[in-house]
């Protein structure tokens, strides 16, 4: 019996569901045998920005139980550096890219979007309105109110035809309220989530771990957090969602459907072992066969609820 590994949010067509978080993996000589594999269902990648962005000073990552604290800042080379000199290498794999993008105001992203528009080689495009470590024009995240919210994700659909994807923040008080407004401004899909706002502090020096006072806190230690906030929006809200948070495991994988993930993708995961991704499509596969289920799908939102 063929197991059916695809999945498919708005256009895009996914042959496993297993994707890569944004920011958390190199996509060049280091993980081409994995992206040569078939394996993966798509890359995320970091995400750009209109122009380069040094990022926050360092140490910019912390180890902290079953998890990480990072405060990276988005350090990119800008968009028209990475249409340049990476997407020749990344459009070798036959595999579906993900492009994600952030700006400081409204009007980059749908200048972003635009530019990304016509490139043919990217299958789709994840707004990130929700990274915890940049400052914004505005005094928030652009993910912790509805309306920036909608106005990012407005300015993106009336410049592009891709598949976007919303990228939610879980620093807030009700995420329904906030998926629900990528929703109705066009959103095809929704990451849930980005990182969790933590600290970490030198008890010697009393001073912060980061070079920053406080970062996102990713990995194991978030999993029932983001599982959480994933059910709550997949009851509520009728749009694919990228389950994300702490998964390191095909069982944790599986979690996520059964809350209503359509897809996961792994991004400390990586860190911990590269080949993760590989090995968690290997024991969603296992899982279904030895379930009798013919297709991932059919266990997207098959929680039993009492
Ligand atoms: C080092 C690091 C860098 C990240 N960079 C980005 C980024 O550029 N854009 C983004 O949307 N998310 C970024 N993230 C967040 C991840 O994509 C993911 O949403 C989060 O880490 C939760 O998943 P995980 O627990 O599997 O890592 C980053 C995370 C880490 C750990």
């Amino acid at each position: 019996m063929g197991i059916d590994l695809s999945v498919e949010i708005g256009k895009l067509k996914l042959k496993t569901p297993v994707l890569v978080a944004s920011g958390t993996f190199g996509y060049e000589d280091d993980y081409a045998d994995l992206l040569k594999s078939n394996r993966l269902g798509g890359l995320v990648t970091k995400t750009l920005t209109l122009k380069p962005r040094q990022g926050n000073p360092p140490p910019r990552t912390v180890e902290t139980p079953w998890g990480m604290l990072n405060s990276i800042g988005l350090q990119n080379e800008g968009v028209d550096f990475f249409l340049e000199k990476k997407l020749p290498l990344l459009s070798q794999f036959k595999i579906p890219l993900i492009v994600s993008i952030a700006g400081e105001r409204i009007e980059d992203y749908g200048l972003l979007a635009k530019k990304l528009d016509s490139v043919k080689e990217i299958s789709a495009l994840e707004i990130n309105i929700s990274c915890p470590n940049v400052e914004t024009a505005e005094e928030c995240l652009f993910a912790q109110d509805f309306y920036l919210t909608y106005g990012v994700v407005k300015a993106v659909r009336e410049s592009t035809a891709k598949t976007i994807i919303a990228k939610l923040s879980p620093n807030v008080t009700d995420i329904v309220s906030i998926a629900q407004a990528a929703f109705d401004a066009g959103a095809d899909g929704l990451g849930l989530v980005n990182t969790f706002l933590g600290m970490a502090i030198d008890i010697e020096k009393r001073k912060s771990k980061l070079g920053t006072l406080y970062g996102g806190l990713s990995g194991p230690a978030i999993k029932p957090l983001s599982l959480y906030l994933v059910y709550r929006v997949a009851r509520a809200v009728k749009l694919p969602i990228i389950g994300m948070g702490g998964i390191i495991s095909s069982a944790d994988a599986l979690e996520f459907f059964l809350a209503g993930a359509t897809s996961i993708a792994v991004g400390t995961g990586n860190f911990i072992n590269p080949q993760v991704t590989k090995e968690i499509v290997e024991g969603i596969e296992e899982y279904l066969k030895g379930h009798n289920l013919k297709s991932v799908r059919e266990l997207v939102g098959a929680l039993k609820v009492i």
